[in-house]
């Protein structure tokens, strides 16, 4: 086999970095693809003095953006690499708003962006394969309680926007599972899982007043909160397609993300949201 290619979003910090360090010392020819090259390029000269000498690729994403995704999926097939692995792992929590294409903000960055993405580059891991889709979602689904359907093509109406967040981290594990559906008579296989908690920026919209309660439970480091997504790039057979890991195991989703119908209804309405 030639060259292992890996992209990743968000790995300009947090558990994306991490990961993305752990892959460059094997020697993956990495793509990166998030907000700024600025901010990527530290983690473009981490990779380079490991000297495991392939230049990682940087790609523009706005994840809160479907034209910033399309571009981004033409600009990844013209780099005409390979593509064996694809880590969705970006994500805001408690950041308010509606994206670009006024979607819910969690929803539209942690969900939709990447389904709109991972949709874009599906032909490719496949003529690529054996592949995975790696999907970074959370225990914090176990929080939500329906998908507000009405809701979500409005700004967050949440305070903290935690609600919301957990319902976007809902839609990764009910996507992942349609996703495993879908491509089971290919050689993609696709995962889900929770990292952990683990001190990272992503708690930097979360209000003030629930940053002590945060807290309260001692975090992860990014180190430590990087070894699940290994995990599932490592260990997770075929036979687990579509499931939800944590702690580098098989986990229970909630009853919610168990619920028939679900996933197809939620592929159906992110088909049309991506179609405009
Ligand atoms: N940390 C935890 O305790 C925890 C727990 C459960 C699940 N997770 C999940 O783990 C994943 C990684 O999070 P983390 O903890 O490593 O967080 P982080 O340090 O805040 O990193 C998040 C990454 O996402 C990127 N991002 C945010 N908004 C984006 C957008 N609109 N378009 C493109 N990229 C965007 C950020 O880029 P910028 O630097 O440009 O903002 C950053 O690279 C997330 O999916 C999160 O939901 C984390």
């Amino acid at each position: 086999m030639g060259q292992t290619v890996a992209l990743i979003t968000g790995a300009n910090t947090g558990i994306g970095r991490i990961t993305a360090l752990r892959l460059a010392k094997r020697g993956y020819q990495l793509i990166l693809a998030g907000r700024s090259a600025e901010r990527t390029q530290p983690v473009i000269d981490e990779i380079m003095r490991l000297g495991a000498g392939k230049r990682p690729h940087f790609v523009p994403l706005a994840l809160d953006d479907l034209d910033s995704v399309r571009d981004c999926v033409r600009r990844v097939l013209a780099l005409d690499l390979p593509l064996h692995l694809l880590i969705n792992n970006a994500g805001v929590a408690g950041l308010k708003g509606q994206t670009k294409q006024a979607y819910e903000m969690a929803f539209g960055v942690n969900h939709l962006g990447h389904f709109l993405l991972t949709q874009g580059l599906l032909n490719r891991l496949q003529s690529d394969s054996p592949s995975r889709i790696i999907n970074v979602a959370s225990r914090a689904h176990w929080m939500a309680r329906s998908i507000p359907w009405e809701d979500l093509q409005s700004p967050t109406r949440s305070i903290t926007g935690v609600s919301e967040y957990a319902v976007s981290k809902l839609c990764n594990i009910l996507y992942t599972k349609s996703l495993a559906q879908r491509l089971k008579h290919t050689s993609i296989t696709c995962y889900a899982l929770h990292p952990g908690v683990v001190a990272t920026e992503i708690w930097r919209s979360v209000p003030g007043f629930l940053r002590p309660l945060l807290r309260l439970r001692p975090m992860l480091s990014p180190e430590e909160g990087a070894a699940t997504t290994m995990h599932c790039i490592d260990h997770a057979s075929s036979e687990q397609n579509g499931m939800y890991f944590a702690d580098c195991r098989l986990a229970a989703v909630s009853p919610l993300a168990a619920q028939p119908g679900l996933p197809d209804r939620l592929w159906h309405f992110s088909e049309q949201a991506c179609l405009h």
